[in-house]
């Protein structure tokens, strides 16, 4: 089958900018696309931390935009070796310090639909050729709301690129109210229930769910689960009515980065086969973040953005019952709300022998979290995907997980029946409540008193899992090609 050229687009891509699994996406998908002989192109906004990771770069061309004052440059580099990098570059949009999306005080920048408006309007440019960049993409596969417009933009012309929508979380939508579709200028047309409207409000995410060729979501279960009122936010009729278009690929892991065998940010490299190993990076973690060493303690881990989503306030709840067990230990890292994490400080510093939190982000940290704990905490509510229970699976620090999303697709629960068959990798509950994880966390301790064996096999079964990203490239080509050969229609011409 001829080679295809695909226009990768994303708000954040490892290792220029990060703020959560979108980016470790971003940063290796298209790797593994590239690995099957595609010309796979990614596409972000020029932010100043991008910018100056990506050097050198060069001018590759200068676009006049409606929404921009100034012309628009694209800067042209690498994504790592083989990945050709256009930066969108407009400083009064992008050039600014911090998150990609919020101000110092962790709102949400006011001019986010500006922003982002412009940058779909920069890749719809370039999608269609009109950018002198002298190269035309078969497929753009644009990622969560920021990249939302792009096929609403491209649906009307007629020698368009095929378009695929990825939902990495339907939680952040990009909503905003009607004044900013005014300052946008979009195509008045746009605005209708069919197309971007959402109850009277401006919908970014519905330009990718409702013109898209296809819609994926980053787990099978998760795409099941948009289909209900309870995760799909109002937008489950529209996905409803695209199901025969909806899939869900599972995330896959970059198995070079984050591989215990040779990652450059552990003290201690280990395999499954030497699997006794691990154990001096516990000792490592604990003198690193001021806990007790000693490794006999059972250490848990949890690492995440600290938002609803993620459960912490769970881990909070169950915290003095986890205390009271004989030698246990915790070890939290994240940012967020902050609330959150004031309450995180002051768990830490109430207990200093048991509970170590480090509020911030530590890209080096999270590898040593995963590899020196014992077993890791992902109580979220709802998760697309997640990618922390794949990085513990994958550093042999069994996993603890709500069974939802796609932490029900990678986690499989040690029951009798599972661990017989060899098949058993973590512990999984099924409600997201204090109780069903600490009953959850209690089969773990017990299972932990066994002789070593048991453990060290419930670990390595883990370590010995496959999610590296080979098999859900070739599923997101498969999609690509039928993308591709059957277009959707325009719904807002189909309306009948
Ligand atoms: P989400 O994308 O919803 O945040 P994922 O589990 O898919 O959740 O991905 C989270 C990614 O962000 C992981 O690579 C995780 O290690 C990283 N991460 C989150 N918070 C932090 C932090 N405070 N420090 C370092 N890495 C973090
Ligand atoms: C989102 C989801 C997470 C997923 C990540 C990458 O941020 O919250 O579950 O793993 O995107 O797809």
């Amino acid at each position: 089958m001829s080679p295809l050229n695909i226009l990768f687009a994303a708000s954040e891509a490892q290792p220029l900018i990060k703020t959560g699994g979108l980016a470790d996406v971003a940063g290796s998908l298209p790797v593994a696309l590239s690995h099957f002989g595609h010309d796979v192109r990614v596409v972000l906004p020029g932010y100043p931390q991008a910018i100056e990771r990506a050097l050198p770069l060069h001018p590759a061309a200068t676009l006049q935009l409606p929404g921009s004052l100034e012309p628009i440059q694209i800067l042209e580099g690498w994504l790592g070796a083989r990945i050709r990098l256009y930066l969108i570059d407009v400083p009064g949009l992008f050039d600014r310090p911090g998150n990609p999306y919020t101000n110092a005080y962790g709102s949400d920048w006011e001019d986010n639909p500006e922003r982002f408006a412009l940058f779909c309007r920069a890749i719809a440019t370039i999608a269609l050729d009109h950018a002198d960049l002298n190269w035309r993409p078969d497929l753009v596969h644009c990622n969560d709301w920021q990249t939302g417009l792009v096929p609403a933009l491209l649906a009307d012309e007629g020698s368009r690129p095929a378009t695929l929508f990825t939902i990495h979380n339907l939680a952040y939508q990009g909503v905003f109210d009607r004044a900013a579709f005014d300052r946008i200028r979009l195509p008045e047309a746009l605005w209708s229930p069919e197309g971007l409207e959402f109850h009277h409000y401006f919908s970014f995410i519905k330009g990718g769910l409702a013109f898209t060729d296809w819609v994926t979501t980053v787990s099978p279960t998760y795409a099941r689960e948009i289909l209900t009122p309870e995760f799909g936010y109002g937008l489950e009729g529209l996905l409803l009515h695209r199901t025969d278009r909806l899939k869900g690929v599972l995330n896959g892991i970059d198995y070079e980065e984050w591989d215990p065998a040779s990652d450059p940010a552990l003290p201690q490299h280990y395999d499954a086969d030497t699997f006794d190993l691990k154990k001096i990076n516990k000792l490592r973690l604990q003198q690193e973040m001021g806990l007790p060493e000693d490794e006999n303690a059972f250490l848990f881990g949890h690492i995440g953005r600290l938002v609803e989503q993620k459960g912490v306030d769970l881990i909070l709840g169950i915290l003095p019952g986890l205390i009271k067990q004989q030698n246990t230990q915790l070890v939290l890292l994240g940012s967020g709300d902050s609330r959150l994490e004031q309450a995180l400080r002051a768990v830490a510093e109430e207990h200093p022998d048991r509970v170590a939190a480090f509020i911030g982000y530590d890209e080096q940290l999270a590898h040593r979290v995963e590899a020196g704990c014992d077993c890791f905490l992902m109580p979220s509510r709802f998760e697309p995907c997640g990618l922390n229970q794949l990085y513990s699976l994958r550093y042999g620090t069994v996993p603890i997980v709500h069974r939802t999303g796609g932490l029900a697709d990678t986690v499989v629960d040690a029951t009798p029946r599972n661990l017989l068959d060899d098949k058993a990798t973590g512990f999984v509950f099924n409600q997201p409540n204090e109780g069903a994880l600490w009953r959850a966390i209690e089969r773990a301790i017990e299972f932990h008193r066994r002789p070593p064996v048991w453990w060290e096999k419930l670990a390595t079964n883990g370590m010995k899992q496959d999610f590296s990203w080979e098999a859900s490239a070739i599923h997101y080509l498969e999609i690509y090609r039928q993308a591709i050969d059957e277009p959707s229609p325009n719904p807002l011409t189909t309306i009948d």
